[in-house]
């Protein structure tokens, strides 16, 4: 399987979001995903998975900000999966995180295994979710709580210019993604057998990092990327970074924070 995430790509996206993150917000911004629901989550004494745990800084904060005990991390690409092992070394982590290397489909994980499936930004990866979020069902143990965020279209077919224009650049910088709405995602959870779906928008707080994280690839971050990118390099991603926000500000790209619950006791 091709890599999405060469070496210079991580590099570049490290340094942006931060250390064993591939997305935005840090730490900060999973302790929020946590909890920003309605009655957030405890994840004290929780098993919690990862779904798509990228270089782990997710599953580090899962463990370290929100107190989760036992956090293992998941993820179709060895080289992730290898950099995610290193920064918990790197923290001096303890058996609260591990990660495991999985293919693409059913996991091999057994029934009822999580109390707790966390994911960010990582279903943007899958074309078809519905068999994700069956087994997501499969995997929890029932009353179990499905907690994540994920870009998203505001409408089911978004055709304004600002949003193809994202789509395209992402398309030709060889990037695969597929964005389906907010409804979409409501209706897809239901499908599967979740209960109180919770699909919360926080594009103002996205747009926010969005711009700033433009500013500084045009700013303090210029040099160091230069050296990572070079000069086609990063003018592509500013192009990219620069049509995502307009994306988002025109309201037919929105990333939002997901919950879903799955049936029995609590
Ligand atoms: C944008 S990154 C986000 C990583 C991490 N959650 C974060 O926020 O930093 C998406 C991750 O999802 C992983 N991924 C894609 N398809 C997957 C699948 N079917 N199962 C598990 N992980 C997957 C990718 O390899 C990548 O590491």
């Amino acid at each position: 399987m091709q890599s999405q995430y060469s070496e210079a790509v991580i590099a570049s996206m490290t340094l942006i979001f931060g250390d064993g993150f591939l997305s935005p917000g840090g730490e900060d911004e999973v302790k929020r995903i946590i909890q920003s629901q309605t009655g957030a989550t405890n994840l004290a004494g929780r098993k919690v998975l990862d779904w798509g745990c990228g270089l782990g800084g997710t599953a580090l904060a899962l463990a370290h900000k929100c107190h989760a005990d036992d956090v293992l991390g998941i993820d179709i690409e060895a080289g992730n999966i290898q950099l995610a092992k290193a920064l918990v070394n790197r923290y001096g982590c303890s058996s609260q995180n591990a990660f495991q290397l999985v293919d693409p489909g059913p996991m091999p994980l057994a029934e009822d295994f999580a109390d707790v499936i966390f994911t960010k930004e990582a279903l943007c990866h899958i074309a078809d979710k519905a068999p994700v979020f069956a087994d997501f069902q499969r995997v929890l143990r029932p009353g179990g709580v499905f907690i994540g965020s994920d870009w998203m279209t505001g409408s089911e077919i978004s055709n304004s210019e600002a949003y193809r224009a994202w789509e395209d650049q992402l398309r030709s910088a060889g990037l695969s993604f597929t964005f389906v709405s907010m409804t979409a995602h409501r209706d897809g959870l239901e499908a599967a057998g979740f209960e109180q779906v919770e699909i919360i928008d926080d594009t103002a707080w996205t747009l926010e990092h969005g711009e700033g994280y433009v500013n500084r690839l045009e700013g303090p971050d210029r040099p160091r990327m230069l050296e990572l990118l070079g000069e086609d390099g990063l003018a592509g991603l500013i192009v990219r970074c620069s049509a995502r926000v307009d994306a988002l500000r025109n309201g037919d790209l929105r990333r939002c924070h997901m919950r879903a619950r799955k049936p029995g006791p609590s």
